[in-house]
Formats: structure tokens, sequence, C-alpha cells
């Protein structure tokens, strides 16, 4: 059961005079990887067989997740009326593909695959929140805040089958981690690349994992303040099954967010590389 529909969210308060120009990029590549969670569900599926309780959640999760592909699609495309979401999202789906008949885990074991989906919905939930409170469009503003509520639910959804799974399958503390730290450094593969890369270059451009990806995390990572990498690194250590308001949290905490902006500044830097690179070959084009 979803907690809003898209109809209920006021869109005619809709301010173009308050869209931020570099949040529009980043909410069409969102849009690509939320609808997708339909092919998630798939695969989830899959590799819980067995289990009718979690196969449901699973169905339900997916009708919120591809909500949050449409609400983010339907903004992107009044900030952006040139944007075509339908398009630009069948363009990611054809390139980017979930193994949706999967007999097992990618991670190991089914502890570990909802671990892994804990660290998403960490990831989700903390991003979705930054978003919402450094943006002035109240439309904007509204669909993060529905969104990430529905993250953070997603969050203890997965916890909550993940005690069960970790009964049975006792999964060590060191391979928890290591799902987890795994999970949350995939966060540079194609998945937000490609996603960036199918609702933003103008076509023809050929993909560039490096190009895109620092399009994507040069604008993204700066909405994070320290209070949502704080609460996002609690939220880690629950899910490995460490005490989360203590003082090893906080010192990863400190960690978390020093690595973060050095990490934000070299995007940055490629960025600006990107854009000089683009204006000179504008104006030999000119100029030829
Ligand atoms: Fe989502
Ligand atoms: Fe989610």
């Amino acid at each position: 059961m979803k907690h809003w529909t898209i109809e209920q969210v006021a869109w005619d308060r809709f301010d173009p005079a308050k869209v931020e120009p570099e949040v529009i990029p980043l909410v069409k590549a969102a849009a690509m990887v939320e609808r997708n969670g339909d092919d998630y569900a798939l695969y989830l599926k899959s590799v819980f067989k067995d289990d009718p309780d979690f196969q449901q959640a699973a169905d339900n999760w997916a009708v919120e997740e591809v909500q949050h592909g449409d609400a983010l699609g339907k903004w992107a495309t009044l900030a952006d009326p040139s944007f075509d979401y339908p398009a630009a999202f069948a363009k990611y789906r054809e390139g980017f593909k979930i193994d949706v008949k999967a007999d097992a885990s990618i991670r190991g074991s089914r502890t570990g695959e909802l671990i892994a989906r804990c660290m998403v919905e960490t990831g989700t939930s903390s991003y979705y929140t930054a978003l919402g409170e450094a943006s002035e469009e109240p439309v904007l503003k509204e669909i993060c805040r529905l969104i990430a509520a529905d993250e953070y639910r997603h969050f203890k959804l997965f916890y909550d089958h993940m005690k069960r799974y970790l009964e049975r399958e006792n999964l060590s503390f060191p391979k928890r981690l290591r799902v987890a730290l795994g999970r949350i450094g995939e966060t540079e593969d194609d998945e937000l690349a490609f996603a960036f890369h199918c609702s933003n270059d103008p076509p023809g451009l050929a993909y560039d994992h490096d190009r895109c990806l620092a399009g994507y995390m040069g604008r993204a990572m700066g909405f994070y303040r320290f209070r949502h990498i704080e609460r996002g690194m609690g939220m880690i250590f629950k899910a490995i099954g460490l005490e989360p308001r203590g003082r090893m949290a906080d010192i990863a905490a400190k960690g978390a967010w020093r690595l973060l902006c050095w990490r934000r500044d070299r995007y940055r830097q490629a960025l600006a590389q990107q854009a000089v690179a683009n204006s000179e070959s504008a104006s030999l084009a000119r100029a030829a």
C-alpha cells in the first residue's frame, strides 16, 4: 500500500523561478534509477523465491520506487519541458540490465542481500533529505520529503527481514561489514553514471563513465551537510549490528564526511575541466 500518490502532490505550486538549474540533471538521473525498481523487485523475488512474505513486501516496495521515478520524472519535465522521461527511461532499461532470474543473491547470502538493500535505502533516504532541504522550489521540496520518508520505511522493512535471516544464516560480522562497504563502493559504478547519460546527454554523445559520474556526483555531493552523513552512519551501523549512536559511529561519520568533501571537490574539478573543454570545442566550431 502506497503512503501517498502522485495526484496528492501540489503540482500547481511549481515555481520555475525557484528552480536551481544544477538540480535538474540530478532529478532526471534519479528518476531513471528509481523507476527501475520494478526490475530490481523481479531479481529480489527470484532470490527469495520460497519466501512469500518477503515476495509480497518486494512487490509493495517496487510500487513505491516506481512512483518515486514517476514523481521525479514529472517534476523534471515541468522544470525542463524538452525532457522526454519515457524515452530516457527506455534507453536506460535497454542499457542497464539486472539479472531478474538470479537463483541466489549476488551478495552471497540472503542476509547479505538485505544488508545491501539497507545501504541503498540509507543512501536514498539521506540524499532526498539533503536535496529537499537545499531546494527552494516548493514542489521538489514536497516530493523529496515524501520520498525520503518512504526510503526510511524501506530501510526498516529490509532491516526487519535481515534480522530474520541473520538468525538463520548467522552471517559473521566481517562478512556483514564487507557486504555493506562493497555496496557503498558501488555507488560509483554504472547505475547512476549511466542514468545521468541517458537522461542528460544529447543524442549521439557516447556514454563515458567518468564524465557522467563527475556530472552526477559533482552536483549531488554539494547538497550534503554533516548532519545527513551523521544520520546515515547511524543507519549503516544499525544494519551491520553496531551501536548506531556510540563513539565509533561518531568517528566513522566524521571520517566519512571528510572523504565526501574530498571526493566532492575532485568531482567538481572534473566538472570544471569538462566545462572548459566544452567551451573550447564550441569556440573552435564557431571559428571553423
Ligand atoms: Fe526510492
Ligand atoms: Fe527505497
